[in-house]
């Protein structure tokens, strides 16, 4: 199927890399002209370029979702390009491993500002864009740590739990202006951002922490960024009409057990 955000204007944080990428790229061989956003400007330029060789259309800005200044600039020059805003994937996102004894208070305020701050600040650049176009969606991506406890990620659990939280009431806040709010909560996705904690769960092995892993995925994998793009879309389409304020787990059955 193709065209599924045909005239859409799309903006995704974190779209130099992994789960970011691979949506900005079907977000875009899906109709939608993206506005790949990325703290990192040669990632966020890489993925715009792949997309632009494909035939799509994308623009590449680099902001940190964490500095409200760097938002809104890169909100502005979105619209400046492609003259709306229709939808929004706040996927940028860090991790932070340790347990509360262990984590930072650094830790701690990094991680709420990328994955916590950071959502909320896009979402509220971007809000009346959205309201302007007459409604939209927004993506909020939250993670299976979320959900149930991930040994030794305080902090990202906590994180990923106020990303559930936080979708919930902007579903509320925004319906009456036709605007759908939803989150994803990946299982394990082998990504850049993945990488290193496998390889420390397997005590410096990545097999050794990749079998460890899959231990708790029923489906015997991970999963792959184009498989969470894939549930980012379906939430970002018109096919999910009905939906808002859900909180959907993509994750092989991880939290099934
Ligand atoms: N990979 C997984 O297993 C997994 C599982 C559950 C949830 N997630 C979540 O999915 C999202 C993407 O993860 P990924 O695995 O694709 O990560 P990744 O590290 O491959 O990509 C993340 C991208 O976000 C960018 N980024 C980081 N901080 C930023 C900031 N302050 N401002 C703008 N951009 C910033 C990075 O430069 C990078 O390009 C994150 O929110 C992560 O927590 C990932």
């Amino acid at each position: 199927m193709t065209g599924r955000l045909q005239g859409r204007v799309a903006m995704i944080t974190g779209a130099g890399s992994g789960i970011g990428r691979a949506s900005a790229e079907l977000f875009a061989a899906e109709g939608a002209a993206v506005a790949v956003v990325d703290l990192r400007a040669d990632a966020a330029q890489e993925t715009a370029d792949k997309i632009t060789a494909s035939g799509g259309r994308a623009l590449a800005l680099a902001a940190d979702v964490t500095s409200a200044q760097q938002v809104e600039a890169a909100v502005g020059q979105a619209v400046a390009e492609f003259g709306s805003l229709d939808l929004l994937y706040n996927n940028a996102g860090i991790d932070s491993r340790g347990s509360v004894a262990e984590a930072t208070e650094e830790d701690w305020d990094r991680c709420f500002a990328v994955n916590v701050k950071g959502t909320f600040l896009c979402s509220k650049a971007v809000v009346p864009h959205l309201r302007d176009a007459g409604g939209g969606a927004i993506v909020n991506q939250g993670s299976v740590a979320g959900l149930v406890a991930v040994p030794n990620f305080a902090a990202y659990c906590a994180a990923k739990g106020a990303v559930a939280s936080l979708t919930r009431s902007m579903a509320v806040d925004l319906a009456p202006q036709r605007i759908r709010v939803n989150a994803i909560c990946p299982g394990t996705v082998f990504t850049p951002l993945m990488e290193p904690m496998l390889r420390a769960r397997g005590g410096g092995d990545l097999e050794a922490g990749l079998a460890k892993t899959l231990v708790k995925y029923p489906i015997g994998r991970l999963g792959t960024p184009e498989e969470i793009a894939r549930v980012a879309l379906f939430l970002s389409s018109d096919e999910a009409s009905f939906m808002t304020g859900s909180i959907v787990a993509a994750d092989g059955g991880m939290t099934a057990q």
